[in-house]
Order: C-alpha cells, then structure tokens, then sequence
C-alpha cells in the first residue's frame, strides 16, 4: 500500500506524536465501533438504556449483563496489525508516541504500547458504585451473551460493582484528561485514528492541536466531523494503514 507523501513527510518530520485512537482502532481485531450503521453497537440499541448512570441505577443486571459480555469479546479479541505497528513505531525510537485511547479494551497495551490516557476509563478497571473502591471480583467469565446478570458485590461496603467506564452523563477521569491535553499540546503531530470525532471532550483535543497550528493527520475509511480541521486525511482501515507507514518511515531512514 502507498502511503500518501503528505502523511509520510509528517510522519517523518514529527518527534512528539500524540496518537488520539478511537473504535475503529480496534475494529479489524473484531469489536463492533459505536455507530456503524448496520453493525455498530449501538445499531439495535439505545446507548441511553445502557450506558448511563440511570440506566444503572433502573437496572443494573441489565446493564452489567452487557458490559460483562463486552469483556468476554474484548478479552477473545487479539491486537490487530494496526495496534502493533504503533507499538513498533514507539519502540524505534525516532519519535515518542503519545497514546490517548477513547476505547476502554487493552488491546493497546497487548499490543506493546504505554497508553498515556485511557481517557473513557478502561472496561476491566472495575469499581463499587457506591464507595468507589477498586474491585477486582468480576465473577463467572460469560460464554455467551444473557439479558441479565446481577453484579458481583463490593467486599467493603456491599454496593454493587460497575465496570470501570465513562457513561453518557459523567466527567472524564481528570488526570486522564490532563496528560492528554498536555500530550496535545506539546505535540508537533496530531493521528486520529479510528473516531467518529463527534464525542467531546476527547474529539477537542484535535481540534486544539489545530488552533495552536499542530498538523493533524487523520486515518479512517469514512469522512469525519475531524476531516475538516485534518491536514491530510487517509481513507483506509488502520490495519493497514499504520503497518504500512511504519513500513515506509523504515525505508525512509534505511
Ligand atoms: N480503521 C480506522 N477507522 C475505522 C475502521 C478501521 N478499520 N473501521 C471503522 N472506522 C471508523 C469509522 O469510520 C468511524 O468514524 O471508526 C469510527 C468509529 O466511530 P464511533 O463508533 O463513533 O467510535 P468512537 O469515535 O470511538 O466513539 C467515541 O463514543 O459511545 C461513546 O464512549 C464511547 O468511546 C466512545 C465514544
């Protein structure tokens, strides 16, 4: 696959490189994005009726039923070749790569990278609802897909335990948001990978770097509400895209 000059000439200049991924990132590793239309997760659901604190507080084993199937797909679901290359790309060396993930799977880190900022929380990170303790009781992995599950039960205060995430309603983890923002605004090249650019406070960071004159780069097959303010953009799935730049800088620098 060619990759296009302009994404290669800034890809080659850049020292500090914060990579902002969304669900596209992890779609060819087999996990739905948010709003595909037919196949998305959201497709057949109102992200209201189950990512919310209300949601919650209506149902929980409705709710925990989802997440703990979530869990099972994203601890089946494997690194895609997009995800390493990122992690190559940071270990060469030639530049520092910042990851600020909006996905709450691990498949970054499986990968090999150090995420800076998982800025929705992470799906295994679980805590009670009402203490807010860490838990780590996740209870009987599913095998497949139930309508209700009851959640396990917080060992210090017997409140019940919720996956680790940011729902619709509730404010980002502040240090998260912080080291991402630093990471933004220190970076002499902005990546959106994989997002719909239409989640906020995550889809402002981009858009900060382009106010401070940093050039972003986008990389996903579908126009975004990001396209805009992107300095070059590249239609392709980022299994490909990502291995092939690397691929490239190598060649580059050989
Ligand atoms: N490579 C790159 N991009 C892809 C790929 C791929 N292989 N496949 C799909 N995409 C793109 C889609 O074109 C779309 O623009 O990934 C994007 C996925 O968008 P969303 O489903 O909206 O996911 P995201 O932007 O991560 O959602 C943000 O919304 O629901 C909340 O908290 C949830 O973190 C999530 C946030």
């Amino acid at each position: 696959m060619n990759v296009p000059d302009d994404v290669l000439d800034l890809a080659r200049r850049a020292r500090e490189i914060t990579v902002l991924t969304g669900a596209g990132m992890s779609a060819e590793s087999g996990l739905a994005t948010f709003r595909d239309a037919q196949t998305g997760l959201w497709a057949n659901q109102d992200p209201a009726s189950l990512a919310t604190p209300e949601a919650w507080e209506a149902d929980p084993a409705r709710v925990w039923a989802w997440y703990r199937w979530r869990m099972t797909l994203m601890t089946r679901a494997q690194p895609n070749a997009g995800h390493r290359a990122l992690a190559e790309w940071s270990e060469a060396g030639d530049a520092h790569l910042w990851v600020v993930t909006q996905n709450v799977d691990d498949l970054h880190e499986r990968a090999g990278s150090d995420v800076l900022a998982h800025l929705h929380g992470s799906i295994f990170a679980l805590r009670c609802s009402r203490c807010g303790q860490d838990a780590d009781a996740v209870g009987e992995p599913l095998t497949e897909p139930v309508e209700r599950l009851d959640p396990p039960v917080c060992v210090h205060c017997g409140g019940l335990v919720r996956p680790g995430i940011v729902w619709f309603g509730e404010a980002l983890p502040q240090d998260a948001l912080e080291r991402a923002e630093a990471a933004t605004l220190s970076a002499d090249l902005v990546f959106v990978i994989g997002t719909s650019g239409i989640v906020y406070p995550a889809a402002g960071l981009p858009i900060m770097a382009h106010h401070r004159g940093v050039p972003v780069v986008e990389i996903n097959p579908e126009e975004t509400d990001l396209s805009d303010i992107a300095t070059a953009t590249w239609r392709v799935p980022a299994g490909e895209a990502l291995p092939a730049l690397l691929t490239a800088l190598r060649e580059n620098t050989a």
